[in-house]
């Protein structure tokens, strides 16, 4: 078999996973989700769900591939479970769904750079308009596309794992500068005691459950995406820490990015923390108005390097989605990696053009499905996020999990989770692992899959 390659130390794993991990969903997707449940209530619920529930099953992604070497569909056969890997088909499904649509919000994000640089900030009453500009936002999403192709094209250790040890830490850079620049303005505290002070009147079950969700999304899990850049771990390498280090950075991001935003609006509404656009439309809308508002050059710096800084997460995230089909690709179907990475990504690309057109140009894609029970119809983009964000990613994690514990076997997943790691047998970690690996996870997961699939397909809130 060709040299598949791999990561060239455990910091460069960590770099790329956290990478993938920090997304779109930390500084777009957390911010909004605090704004629209209940803020820091959400944020505990958020929390607690990172660190008791999905750090087990990225613990348990990262194994499966480190055992065997293999992408998301390989790695099941490899294990003698061929059956399977049908869990792995329908991952690298997700993350050619979810690439397909990212993509194109990425491509938005990526023309706002011009748009705040060149001090545009009239766009935030016109992204309706902006939108529609297919040719243009299309061309955005086109060459976002080539440039995480051409990351992935360079290889594991000279692509993915050198873009993201110089894409994160810059990303770190922007990110702690702009909050200390939000700090500044006025009524920024009334924007930090909303985020950090919680109400927990403000708990209901959708806040919950939407914590849960973003979580989920947020840390990469259920598509084997880090059953693929396990695959590429060295042997030495200490799973447990490794993953640890994973979440702290991905929850660290967020909860940043939360404060950079937060303090925004307070200012924005003048310590009310109104409603104003708390919702998906805070980043392309309520932000750039913020920007305007600050005024001159600062507003066009901030506005300019929030967008950039926004690009380079999403980068490294389009990055691993891509490299999930395209390490299958190159190991089941024997394709060279460079060709396989360009006639996937060119793939997705086509496959992401009614996600670009369903935002008013296309009335089908716009008007696409009428769920049962809802009165609206869904856009196409949506529809994808419900079946693969909230659909397929808490099925997926519920298998992988089910499959590590019950039919691979625990005692094989705590071998692998050994071996550089020498303490690890007879720990706390172990016995809690064992437990929510077997146990909390493929339960919790299974019930969020079923009241998902109720709640958004057929209108039946059961909580
Ligand atoms: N975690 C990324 C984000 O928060 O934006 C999105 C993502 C990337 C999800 C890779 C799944 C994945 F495999």
């Amino acid at each position: 078999m060709a040299n598949r390659g791999g990561f060239s130390s455990k910091l460069g794993f960590i770099m790329a996973a956290a990478g993938s991990a920090v997304g779109l969903g930390n500084i777009w997707g957390f911010p909004y989700e605090v704004g629209q449940g209940g803020g820091a209530a959400f944020v505990v619920m958020y929390l607690i769900f990172c660190f008791l529930l999905c750090f087990p099953v990225m613990v348990t992604e990262i194994a499966i591939g480190r055992k065997s070497q293999k992408n998301a569909v390989g790695a099941f056969n490899y294990l003698g479970f061929k059956k399977w890997n049908i869990v792995g088909k329908m991952g690298i499904l997700c993350g050619v769904l979810i690439l397909s649509f990212y993509n194109v919000i990425a491509g938005w994000a990526f023309g706002y750079i011009f748009e705040m640089a060149s001090s545009n900030f009239g766009i935030a009453d016109h992204f309706g308009d902006y939108v529609l500009n297919i040719f243009r936002v299309g061309l955005y999403g086109l060459v976002f596309m080539a440039v995480t192709a051409y990351v992935v094209s360079k290889g594991v250790s000279g692509g993915i794992e050198k873009a993201a040890k110089l894409l994160m830490p810059t990303l770190l850079f922007l990110i702690v500068s702009l909050v200390l620049y939000s700090f500044t303005l006025e009524n920024s505290m009334a924007g930090v005691k909303f985020y950090l002070i919680p109400d927990f009147s403000l708990m209901t079950g959708s806040v919950i459950y939407n914590a849960m969700g973003q979580a989920f999304f947020s840390l990469s899990l259920g598509m084997g995406a880090l059953i693929t850049y396990g695959s590429y771990v060295s042997k030495n390498d200490n799973i447990i820490t490794s993953a640890a280090f994973i979440t702290l950075a991905d929850v660290g991001i967020a909860l940043i990015a939360g404060l950079m935003i937060f303090p925004l609006i307070g200012y924005m509404t003048e310590g009310t923390m109104s409603e104003v656009g708390r919702g998906p439309a805070l980043i392309f809308v309520t932000l750039p108005q913020i920007f305007g508002s600050i005024g001159g050059s600062w507003g066009a710096a901030v506005g300019t390097i929030f967008f950039v800084l926004l690009c380079f997460a999403a980068l490294t995230s389009t990055v691993s989605l891509l490299e999930v089909p395209v390490s299958y690709v190159v190991d089941e179907l024997n394709v060279r990696r460079k060709r396989a990475v360009w006639l996937v990504a060119g793939l997705i690309y086509l496959i992401g053009i009614p996600s670009l057109l369903g935002n008013g140009y296309s009335e089908f894609f716009s008007h696409f499905v009428t769920y049962i029970g809802a009165d609206s119809a869904t856009d196409f983009l949506s529809f994808m996020n419900h079946v693969a964000n909230d659909t397929l990613l808490p099925l997926g994690g519920c298998l992988i999990v089910f499959f590590a514990a019950h039919v691979w076997k625990k005692e094989n997943l705590d071998e692998e989770l050994a071996q550089g790691a020498p303490n690890y047998k007879g720990s706390f970690v172990q016995k809690y692992l064992n437990f929510a690996v077997s146990y909390l996870a493929p339960i919790v997961l299974g019930t969020v899959f079923v009241l998902t699939v109720l709640s958004t397909f057929f209108g039946i809130n059961l909580i």
